[in-house]
């Protein structure tokens, strides 16, 4: 598997060295240290590792600090749609714009395949989550009922990734090139 992205984010301080890349098997524990904080029911290691090895529909992506991973992202490719399956920055990065940066270039990677529209769900009580996502071009489309054990979800709808995805398609290689197709 070829993985040229490996993006260096240098203008946004604090923060020094942020990179954006693939996300690798050998980061599913950093990953993991993250889910288990931020997610009241975390998805389990196996799911990353089905994601990255057998859906050939799936991207994951990681921000790291150097070496440290601290946040991650996923999105589901079809041919005319991208679905958001998750986005988390680590406790102790939070609200540091982190989280807007790392949404911004799933954006980006979503618009450089050609793709206009971007559809998420996000659980009604995620106040931090909404604000993030309605900052970004996302709106409430429908209310799934009892989506989630515990409560409904709200499908949240960006159309417009040709607006969104501009912002940063530019720091990817061009022309494009997937960084998950076989070789
Ligand atoms: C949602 C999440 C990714 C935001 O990451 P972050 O790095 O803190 O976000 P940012 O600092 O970039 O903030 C971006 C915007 O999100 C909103 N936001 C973030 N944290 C917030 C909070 N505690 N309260 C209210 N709004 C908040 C604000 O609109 C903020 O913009 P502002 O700073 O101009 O007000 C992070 O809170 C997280 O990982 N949560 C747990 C996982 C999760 O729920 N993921 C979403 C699943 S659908």
């Amino acid at each position: 598997m070829s993985m040229n992205i490996n993006i260096l984010i240098e203008d946004h301080s604090p923060h020094q060295n942020l990179h954006f890349r693939p996300m690798l098997s050998e980061d599913l524990d950093a990953v993991m240290r993250i889910e288990t904080k931020v997610f009241s029911t975390p998805w389990h290691k196996s799911g990353f590792e089905t994601e990255l090895t057998l859906n050939r529909f799936a991207r994951y992506y990681v921000l790291c600090e150097s070496d440290k991973v601290i946040g991650y992202s996923g999105i589901w490719v079809a041919s005319e749609e991208t679905h958001l399956t998750t986005l988390a920055i680590d406790k102790n990065y939070q609200r540091k714009g982190l989280g807007s940066l790392l949404l911004k270039m799933i954006l980006a990677m979503a618009y450089r395949e050609g793709i206009a529209k971007i559809s998420l769900e996000v659980r009604p009580s995620n106040i931090e989550a909404r604000r993030l996502y309605a900052a970004h071009g996302f709106k409430v489309l429908q209310r799934w009922e009892g989506y989630y054990r515990d409560e409904d979800a709200l499908i949240m709808v960006n159309e417009n990734l040709d607006e969104w995805g501009k912002e940063l398609a530019h720091r990817f290689d061009s022309p494009y090139e997937n960084p998950f197709e076989q070789e």
